[in-house]
């Protein structure tokens, strides 16, 4: 028997916030095949981590990706929600940034339409900003 493998996000009625991680970021190729673990994924389970105990966690769900198109920028994440603006990170330390992002995650669902000036940026994301995209205006 087949079932539907829905995501997350799209069951959770009031979870539009998504901070998406690139865990294939910061990789060690040879012949093909990655050496160990990649920075993304370090980053990964550190934001994961600390997500635990993010007042957050249940309304900004962290979505892995395997590539945001920013390779020679790493480490990569974006934040996105409907109705807001999109950013799109890049440059972040491996074990340096992961409280950061959380904060600047919620900057970013503290603003209704998403807006994160720099001066009020945590330091790891106040540089690194690889793209600001509108909002998709609502009906
Ligand atoms: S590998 Fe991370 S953006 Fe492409």
């Amino acid at each position: 028997m087949t079932t539907a493998n829905i995501s997350t996000i799209s069951t959770s009625s009031d979870s539009c916030h998504t901070l998406f991680v690139c865990k294939t970021c910061a990789s060690v190729w040879q012949d093909g095949k990655r050496l160990g673990e990649s920075g993304g994924q370090k980053l990964l389970q550190q934001l994961q981590g600390l997500a635990q105990n993010w007042h957050l966690r249940d309304e900004f769900p962290i979505q892995e990706v395997e590539c945001m198109s920013a390779c020679n920028r790493s480490c990569v994440v974006a934040f996105a929600a409907s109705g807001k603006i999109t950013y799109l990170f890049g440059d972040l330390a491996v074990d340096d940034s992961a409280s950061a992002v959380l904060e600047c995650a919620s900057q970013y669902y503290s603003k209704p339409d998403g807006l994160l000036p720099w001066s009020e940026r945590p330091e790891a994301l106040k540089k690194g900003i690889l793209a600001k995209i509108p909002p998709i205006p609502l009906n």
